[in-house]
């Protein structure tokens, strides 16, 4: 049995309250908000405090979970790390291409603590097949990947915590924080990024400072070509899709359902993502099993999950984008 302890009690943090509480190998130990109204929001029975080092130090958890804003990631696991206590961090891995090198380098100078990155996009079932299946070459290649993300965040996102919107605070918009996802699994299905071409822009007049929308191309060290493009300027929310081509197949996920395409466009069903209860749909399911395959880790002392230098492209990507919109010309990742 592993000692669990939650930093940081806004949107995201009742996902892992669920995941811990629906994992018997789990306790909820202590929760932390450095808004003493949170109080109110702590799991019943569970210590809250204001002070996650304190947190640590009365409550002595196995883990902490952070689930806190960007700025926050690198600097509180490090210390939670530095404390002697493992790392359970939500995405992004940091704010840029440079925190996140440098956070890595501390994950390697400290093997005997787990630091396990929120991308639980992987996980999904959906996600785990079409990697099987492109690994296996049955395919062939991949020679292309198509990642878009049509989703919408009213202004009243940005007003209820001002740590969003901001470029010190949040590292940047769409791309650090609702679709660095999607840029992760296209690196996790297409292997490494030679060269992108984007632009980024403002759709939306909330006065914000970072991108709400962006469009790339991306070239894949293989070859494959691949287009990226995310919005929170949709009017809805609408389900993220992933279309590879390889040599001799199309695939296609959309809806949490990967789907084999017919050449006459048909669609074969081949896997459907289970869904945790409570999650939002556009969150993907996994949080809970990315979750109990970091505890298991720890467990068995196997490095089976996601980690710090795991998580590093997805932030280089972000970084060449906004790189190339700047500059106006095609940048190497
Ligand atoms: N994996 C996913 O799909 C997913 C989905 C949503 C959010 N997230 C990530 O989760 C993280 C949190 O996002 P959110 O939307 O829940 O943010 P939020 O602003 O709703 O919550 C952050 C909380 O941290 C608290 N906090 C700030 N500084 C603190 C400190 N020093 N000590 C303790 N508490 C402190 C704030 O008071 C707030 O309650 C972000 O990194 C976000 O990108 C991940």
């Amino acid at each position: 049995m592993k000692k669990a302890a939650v930093i940081g009690m806004g949107v995201i943090a009742p996902i892992h309250f669920a995941a811990i509480k629906d994992n018997q190998n789990i306790t909820l130990v202590g929760v932390c908000d450095i808004e003493e109204g949170k109080r109110a929001e702590a799991p019943e029975g569970v210590p809250f405090f204001t002070d996650y080092k304190e947190m640590i130090r009365e409550v002595k958890p196995d883990v902490v979970h952070i689930c806190l804003p960007h700025y926050l990631h690198v600097p509180v696991s490090e210390e939670a790390a530095r404390m002697g206590v493992h790392v359970f961090c939500e995405k992004p891995v940091a704010m840029n291409r440079k925190e996140a090198q440098e956070f890595a380098e501390f994950e390697a100078a400290h093997p005997q603590i787990h630091m396990g990155i929120c991308l639980q996009n992987r996980s999904n079932e959906s996600v785990e097949r079409l990697k099987e299946l492109i690994d296996s070459g049955e395919y062939g290649a991949v020679t292309g990947i198509r990642g878009t993300v049509p989703w919408y965040r009213e202004k009243e996102y940005y007003e209820v915590q001002p740590w969003r919107g901001k470029w010190e605070t949040a590292g940047g918009g769409c791309m650090i924080n609702q679709s660095v996802h999607t840029l992760d699994l296209m690196y996790h299905l297409g292997g490494p990024v030679r060269e992108i071409k984007a632009v980024t822009a403002q759709l939306l007049d909330y006065g914000i400072e970072v991108e709400d929308t962006v469009a790339a191309r991306l070239t894949f060290e293989n070859g494959a070509n691949g287009v990226f493009l995310a919005t929170i300027a949709n009017y809805e929310n609408e389900s993220v899709q992933i279309s590879v081509r390889t040599e001799r197949a199309r695939f296609l996920i959309m809806d949490n359902i990967l789907y084999r395409i017919g050449d006459d466009g048909s669609k074969e069903l081949l896997m459907e993502d289970a869904k945790l209860p409570g999650t939002k749909f556009y969150y993907g399911a996994s949080h809970g099993k990315l979750i109990a395959k970091f505890y298991q880790a720890l467990e068995n002392g196997s490095q089976d999950y996601l980690h710090v230098r795991d998580a590093v492209m997805s932030i280089r990507l972000i970084d060449a984008i906004h790189e190339s919109s700047k500059s106006g010309h095609a940048v190497s990742v």
